[in-house]
């Protein structure tokens, strides 16, 4: 009798602890709602969601099934949002590995776990061409550049005051249309201002 009540009990803890894995976290759920609405235009797959947190998403048991290490995207300049394309993202982890990623042409790159599974922190570099941008601080554990680079339209006074989104020219790409590279772009590269619901 004893044993069938433990047993139960440890079912029932089990039950609980298997529940807490199902049921997604509140927070990680307000999260994903907070980068908002596919953009109409913007087909789901690698264009989809630019300036957005990937890995809001695109984690374990997250909402998309398939999962990065680091995702981002890299903007030309502060006061529209263009993606560069062809960009380099420069990473080396903790343990001295490197991986680089290639930015499509909505500025888009992103890291699947079998391509580089990083030991945080990571250090990383932007680069296209001469021009390069190195972020000075390693990043602690977080695989979005988005959740601390938000992308928004900004003055280049808030540029200055707050954390703008990652841009690698401060202002229109150098060889002038920062899109295509001579291809053509299924997607518009100058993405219209995330709707995203801010806290
Ligand atoms: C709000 C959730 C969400 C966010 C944020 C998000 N995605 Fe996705 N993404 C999805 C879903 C859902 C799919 C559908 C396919 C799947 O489940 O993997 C998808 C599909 C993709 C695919 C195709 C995957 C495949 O294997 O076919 C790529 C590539 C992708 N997203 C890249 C990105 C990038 C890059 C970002 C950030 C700039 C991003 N996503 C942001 C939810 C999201
Ligand atoms: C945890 C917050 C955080 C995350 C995540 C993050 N960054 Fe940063 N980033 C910062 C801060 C803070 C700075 C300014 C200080 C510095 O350079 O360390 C910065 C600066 C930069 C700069 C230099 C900007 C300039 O013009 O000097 C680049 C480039 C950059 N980040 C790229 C990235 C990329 C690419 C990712 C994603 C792989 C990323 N960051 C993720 C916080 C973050």
């Amino acid at each position: 009798m004893k044993s069938t009540l433990l047993f139960a009990i440890g079912l029932a803890s089990v039950a609980v602890v298997a529940g807490s894995i199902a049921c997604s976290d509140p927070i990680p759920d307000r999260f994903v709602e907070r980068q908002g609405d596919e953009v109409p235009g913007y087909p789901v797959g690698e264009f989809h969601r630019p300036g957005q947190a990937c890995l809001a998403c695109h984690v374990e048991n997250g909402s998309a099934d398939s999962v990065f290490s680091v995702g981002g995207t890299i903007f030309s300049g502060p006061q529209t949002l263009v993606g560069v394309e062809g960009a380099e993202v420069q990473m080396t982890d903790s343990v001295g590995t490197t991986f680089i990623a290639r930015t499509n042409c909505v500025g888009n790159f992103f890291v699947k776990p079998d391509e580089w599974l990083p030991r945080f922190p990571i250090l990383v570099r932007v680069k296209k061409g001469i021009t390069a941008v190195q972020m000075k601080s390693p990043i602690g554990r977080d695989g979005s550049c988005a959740s601390c680079h938000q992308a928004r339209e900004q003055t280049l006074a808030e540029t200055r005051s707050s954390m703008p989104h990652i841009q690698l020219f401060g202002g229109e790409e150098p060889t002038g249309a920062a899109a295509t590279d001579g291809g053509v772009c299924p997607v518009d590269a100058a993405i219209p201002v995330p709707t995203a619901v801010v806290p």
